[in-house]
């Protein structure tokens, strides 16, 4: 079929044709916005799951669902390495103006404040030259959020800029993606300062995605995080929001699927939404007419996970060094023998032991751990719990067992 119409959007963050089952998380974020923005205690959202389940695109999702309700928003990406400071700057800089309030005198304050936050940063005695330049138009305002501590920093940043919100009744909401790369220090000021913020009943709310074991990590920094945020598992869709995620952007170029068709697709991606979109963009392709058959997918399905095997898979498998690939394949390989003696299933990957890793590749657990804590930094694998560790890409055992 017409290839210029293929409505379809496989690739990270990008903007499905249909945000398909998500409805649920879309309502309730709503709730959030408007019992923060009048002030009611209510926890915000984090959205956590592995990768390719769409948690980059639901995030942008309820930012701008944010901006429809005039709040002020920003977002950042959390990068392992990097320090908070400069990105929630930028970002905060952003939700700043975005708010609009009328005082510019009050405006600037706030700036400045925000100014002397970004630049504490090369610590206080820096040279000029060597302090970074938020790009923000007006004097630092030293003495505020300028400390060093970061936790108070915080505090005191979101209380100035919570006001500026409150004066015009609307909110603030800072978007964090991939927030298990924080820092300890970070995400420990972070929940701090949501916590100190939402008791004086300010309207600033930290919207956050990450991988399974977010949470994990979250509470760990503070115990009453679960009292901050509200988890939402974003996960692979059901039968009928998978259809919808297909069907709903063909019909808008009028063309279909047979129910066989749609079938087909569902066995095939498992209701991924990353393997919907680069399915439903092989299968257009391929397809000679609509209604597109459960044949069409048959014979685009090598078209599809030969796209997967580079643009998925392939571009992660690629980050890990020859001795980490071998600690993921002995992963895979572990979960071959546990869904062989019934103790689990090879399609959806759960957790495995690294005991049991260890004993696959003949080795001591000890010096298996440069390998395994470099696999976790890398993001490919996680520990939900101790002595456990999973894969973070959906059927990432299958490919290596195909592939490595
Ligand atoms: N609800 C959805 N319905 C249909 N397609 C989706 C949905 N959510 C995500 N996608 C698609 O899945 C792919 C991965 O989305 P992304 O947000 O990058 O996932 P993650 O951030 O969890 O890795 C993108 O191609 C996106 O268009
Ligand atoms: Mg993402």
């Amino acid at each position: 079929m017409d290839p210029i119409r293929n409505p379809y959007a496989p690739g990270a963050g990008q903007r499905p044709p249909e945000l398909a089952g998500r409805d649920e998380q879309l309502a309730q974020f709503d709730v959030v916005l408007e019992r923060v923005s009048r002030g009611r205690p209510e926890r915000s959202m984090v959205l956590t799951g592995l990768r390719g389940v769409g948690k980059t695109v639901l995030l942008n999702a309820l930012r701008s669902a944010a901006v429809r309700k005039r709040w002020g928003t920003g977002k950042l990406e959390a990068r392992p390495d990097q320090g908070l400071r400069r990105p929630l700057s930028s970002a905060l800089h952003q939700a700043i103006r975005e708010l609009g309030h009328p005082q510019q005198d009050d405006v600037d304050h706030v700036l400045g404040v925000l100014k002397a936050f970004a630049q504490r940063e090369a610590g206080p005695a820096a040279k000029l030259a060597e302090k970074w330049n938020p790009g923000i138009d007006v004097v630092a305002r030293k003495g505020r959020a300028d400390s060093g501590d970061i936790e108070i920093d915080l505090v005191e940043l979101f209380t100035d800029i919570g006001g500026l919100a409150a004066d015009v009744g609307k909110g603030i909401a800072v978007f964090i993606d991939e927030m298990q790369d924080l820092g300890p220090d970070d995400i420990s000021a972070l929940c701090a300062a949501c916590h100190e913020i939402s008791q004086s009943g300010l309207p600033v709310i930290v919207v956050g995605a990450g991988l399974p074991h977010l949470p994990a990590v979250l509470s760990a920094s503070k115990s009453y995080s679960e009292r901050l945020f509200r988890y939402q598992r974003i996960d692979r869709l059901s039968r009928d929001a998978a259809d919808a995620a297909l069907s709903r952007p063909a019909d808008d170029e009028d063309a279909a699927y047979t129910d066989e068709a749609l079938e087909a697709m569902y066995a095939a991606t498992g209701g991924y939404p990353y393997f919907i979109q680069a399915y439903g963009k092989e299968v257009w392709d391929l397809a000679p007419r609509s209604p597109i058959t459960a044949d069409d997918v048959k014979v685009a399905a090598p078209a599809a996970e030969a796209e997967l095997a580079v643009g998925f898979f392939g571009s992660r498998y690629e980050r890990a060094t020859p001795g980490e690939r071998e600690y993921l394949r002995a992963m895979a390989d572990v979960a071959v023998d546990m869904a062989a003696t019934g103790q689990g299933r090879i399609d959806d990957i759960g957790s495995v032991a690294t005991a049991d890793v260890a004993i696959q590749l003949g080795k001591k657990p000890q010096s298996l751990s440069p390998a395994r804590d470099a696999l976790l930094k890398k993001g490919l694998i996680y520990s939900a719990e101790r002595g456990l560790i999973a894969f973070t890409v959906p059927h990432f055992g299958r490919y290596l067992l195909d592939h490595a």
